[in-house]
């Protein structure tokens, strides 16, 4: 199977659930997809392709940002920085608040990093941008450098990517 084949499988893996989790979101469910040995070996590989050689670790945010984040520091041979919702962290050295497609949130993490470190941030869907931009502000406030923003799907029409700036999305929808 060639990596555009593999591609295209994962894509066709993702389903899209209405009215969830409130009435007029559309939900995209890419648990289809993760369950499939080579469409999650082709996402992973999709997403760490454009930085490759240029960051030294990744940071995923949590909760659907783990489940890619830590498949792509293993095979990109990094090492993880978790973006944990707030109230996870024993000690938090940094925290940003930001309004989601749908509620609010505060995201935290540890400074685990050396200041200067070379990040990829890293998470399932691209909407409005909220969390990616506060995820930004997080890493920068914490001594890193994003050198690249990777995403599995890009929600079209949202602002996303007006908000973030350069990200590079493997699907869009
Ligand atoms: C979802 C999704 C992204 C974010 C995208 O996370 O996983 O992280 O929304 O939306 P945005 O671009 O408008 O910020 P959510 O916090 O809803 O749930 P999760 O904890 O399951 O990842
Ligand atoms: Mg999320």
């Amino acid at each position: 199977m060639t990596p555009e084949t593999a591609l295209a499988h994962a894509d066709s893996l993702i389903r899209t659930i209405p009215d969830y989790p409130q009435p007029g979101v559309l939900f995209r469910d890419v648990t289809p997809l993760l369950a499939d040995a080579t469409a999650l070996r082709s996402v992973v590989d999709a997403m760490i392709a454009p930085f490759a050689g240029r960051f030294d670790v990744v940071a995923g945010i949590e909760a659907r940002g783990f489940l890619l984040a830590g498949a792509m520091a293993t095979a990109a041979g990094v090492g993880l920085v978790p973006i944990r919702k707030a109230g996870k962290l024993p000690r938090p050295a940094a925290a940003v608040s930001y309004t989601l497609e749908y509620g609010t949130a505060t995201i935290e993490a540890h400074d685990d990093i050396a200041d200067g470190t070379r990040v990829l941030l890293v998470d399932d869907v691209l909407a409005t941008g909220g969390t990616l931009v506060a995820a930004h502000e997080l890493i920068g406030r914490l001594g890193g450098v994003v050198v690249g923003t990777a995403v599995l799907m890009e929600l079209e029409g949202l602002g996303g990517r007006e908000a973030v700036g350069d990200v590079y999305s493997v699907f869009t929808a």
